[in-house]
């Protein structure tokens, strides 16, 4: 069983959001996998996986930030606001990891899975209304 298993909830009907999600929801899977084995070999895979999930979190947050701009969420400000939360505490745990701290990973991967889901299904579905009545 995969780690982050994706479920019929997450879904917004929004493609490009969906198939974001669904990025995020592989590369913290691929991240799981590559901390179970904490060999000192894997250290690169697993810090190529930490980057790659950084850099997406950036892009989708990105995208989904302008979506909500264009069209008008009335929730965009508090919505921004907890993208930037969740980028302080992932970016505090993202250093520790990759300053070698290979235990650290468990936390972020603990932090990461139920902030993921609870955002999806709460502040995501909030906007969906809002996007799929066009701009
Ligand atoms: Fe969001």
């Amino acid at each position: 069983m995969a780690f982050f298993e994706w479920r019929k909830e997450y879904e917004t009907g929004i493609s490009e959001i969906d198939a974001q999600h669904k990025v995020l929801v592989k590369l913290m899977n691929t991240l799981a996998a590559a901390s179970a084995t904490k060999t000192q070999d894997e250290i690169a895979v697993l810090n190529r996986a930490l980057l790659e999930l950084s850099d997406y979190i950036r892009v989708h947050f990105d995208a989904e930030e302008k979506l909500l701009a264009l069209h008008r969420y009335p929730g965009i400000d508090g919505h921004i606001q907890a993208h930037r939360n969740f980028e302080r505490l992932f970016n505090n745990l993202l250093q520790e990891a990759l300053n070698g701290q290979l235990l650290a990973v468990d936390p972020l991967l603990v932090f990461l899975r139920p902030w993921l889901s609870q955002h999806i299904m709460k502040a995501d579905h909030l906007y969906i209304p809002y996007v799929k009545k066009g701009p």
